[in-house]
């Protein structure tokens, strides 16, 4: 059994957390390849609640190795208050290896973010305000911090200084900030280096030999397909790219490694921030939604939009992911709808289209389409096989499967652990 990649599906909240903590405790690593603290992932274990939001979610399952892998952005304050926060709760976190070639999120990324968000007004994206597009424009301008640079003292201020000579220009002529001090940044940077130091390892070569070894090895997306910065809803996206690809770059593990890609799908759609979103809803069904599903931000703690399922995004997903496998998640909040309404295919200038537009302007005249599935009342929270499930709700799983291209393999009917219908094995 080689390498699994496990990925949000739509636009992020999928339920990722859970889905990858379900595998944790049957797979010798957990890699988050890309991203940074601008995921939010939940882990319920019994009647612990945990908010996952650098560290992969095999953190919390002792014999598994979680691991930050170098397409990852890491905001070393925040690396290391999730760390003391998993600590004091009895969480051991030894085990965790941050590649040296991953890219820090510096206090200045963090400042450009905001900055750049206000200056652009009603046009902005509504980022996690982070750092996370900053300091991935920095990497690819070639004036990134790497976790590496933290044991070179004198390579690190020349760095910085590199980094800040033009934004301190932009900050101070543009923005009307005051300018930052490469000394200070420096100064908090080297305070991290030593408690940071024990976990940097060169992660591709043991993520590799572990694979030689025949160890499972997982890696957990953040964000989702609809946000990654080449194949989602650009320019409202994040700037990484959450979908598979992403884990053999991020990770340094070629593609001839992955056996098996499952898109982690929620039974109906949720969007944090700005962008189209075609089944969004603005009446009671949305707020009924949000409310029975939780939905509000893990990491922000803005409420999520939502909307009804959007076949034509999981179809998408399918594509240019090369699903093996979907993992459908909630399905339990849809419990108590008479009809569910599931989008089939769009209306776009008057003409059906069955397949996501790569028009932006196509996408943004979308209109959904919707075809009426029959609901169920019955509580569905106990239900331990699919034939547990009242008819419907085995009717609308069947309808998804089919027009989403890849088998639903598991079901989820609540956030816990155990809360999870499988049907077929992921790690056969
Ligand atoms: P992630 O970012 O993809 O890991 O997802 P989040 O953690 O941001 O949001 C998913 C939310 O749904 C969390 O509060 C989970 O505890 C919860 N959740 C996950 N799966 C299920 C499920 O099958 N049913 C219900 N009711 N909640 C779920
Ligand atoms: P998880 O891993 C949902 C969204 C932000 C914003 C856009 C860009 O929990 O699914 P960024 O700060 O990344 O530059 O913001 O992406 N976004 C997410 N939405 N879930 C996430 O992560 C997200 N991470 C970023 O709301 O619209
Ligand atoms: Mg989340």
């Amino acid at each position: 059994m080689p390498a699994l990649v496990l990925l949000g599906a739509q636009w992020g909240d999928e339920g990722k957390g859970k889905a990858t903590d379900l595998l944790g405790g049957s797979v010798d690593y957990v890699v988050r390849y890309q991203g940074g603290n601008n995921a939010g992932h939940t882990v319920v274990v019994g009647d612990q609640k945990y908010a996952l939001h650098l560290l992969p979610s095999g953190i919390l399952s002792p014999g598994c190795t979680p691991v930050i892998g170098n397409g990852v952005v890491v905001d070393p304050a925040v690396l290391l208050s999730e760390l003391s926060g998993l600590n004091e709760r009895g969480v051991d976190t030894s085990k965790l290896l941050i590649s040296g070639n991953a890219h820090l999120i510096t206090p200045y990324n963090i400042t450009v973010d905001k900055v750049t968000e206000r200056f652009l007004g009603k046009r902005k994206i509504g980022t996690t305000g982070r750092g996370i597009g900053p300091t991935y424009a920095d990497k690819i301008n070639r004036v990134g911090i790497r976790v590496q640079d933290l044991y070179d003292e004198s390579i690190l201020h020349q760095k910085v200084e590199a980094a800040l000579d033009v934004k301190n220009q932009l900050l101070t002529k543009l923005y009307n900030r005051r300018a930052i001090e490469a000394g200070q940044v420096v100064e908090e940077l080297l305070g991290y280096a030593e408690q940071i130091k024990g976990y940097v390892a060169d992660t591709t070569l043991i993520l590799n030999n572990a694979l030689d070894d025949d160890k499972v090895v997982l890696f957990e997306g953040g964000q989702g397909t609809l946000l990654d910065i080449d194949h989602g809803t650009y320019p409202f996206v994040t700037s990484s790219n959450p979908t598979a690809g992403g884990a053999c770059t991020g990770a340094g593990v070629g593609p001839t490694k992955i056996s098996r890609v499952i898109g982690i799908l929620k039974a109906y759609t949720t969007r944090v921030g700005a962008g189209p979103f075609p089944t969004e809803l603005f009446d009671k069904d949305g707020e009924a939604l949000r409310t029975i599903g939780g939905e509000r931000g893990v990491t922000t703690g803005r409420d999520r939009r939502c909307g009804w399922f959007d076949a034509v995004i999981a179809r998408y997903a399918t594509r240019v992911n090369g699903l093996t496998d979907f993992f459908l998640t909630k399905l339990d909040v849809l419990t108590g709808w008479e009809q569910i309404p599931v989008c089939v295919a769009y209306e776009i200038d008057g003409k059906r289209v069955e397949e996501l537009p790569y028009s932006q302007t196509d996408f943004h005249h979308a209109k959904p389409v919707y075809e009426m599935l029959p609901g169920w009342s019955e509580d569905i929270t106990k239900a331990k096989s699919f034939s547990d499930l009242p008819k419907n709700a085995q009717a609308y799983v069947k309808a998804l499967e089919e027009m989403s291209g890849a088998p639903i393999s598991a079901i989820g009917v609540g956030p816990g652990r155990d809360e999870t219908i499988e049907i077929n094995s992921f790690l056969s």
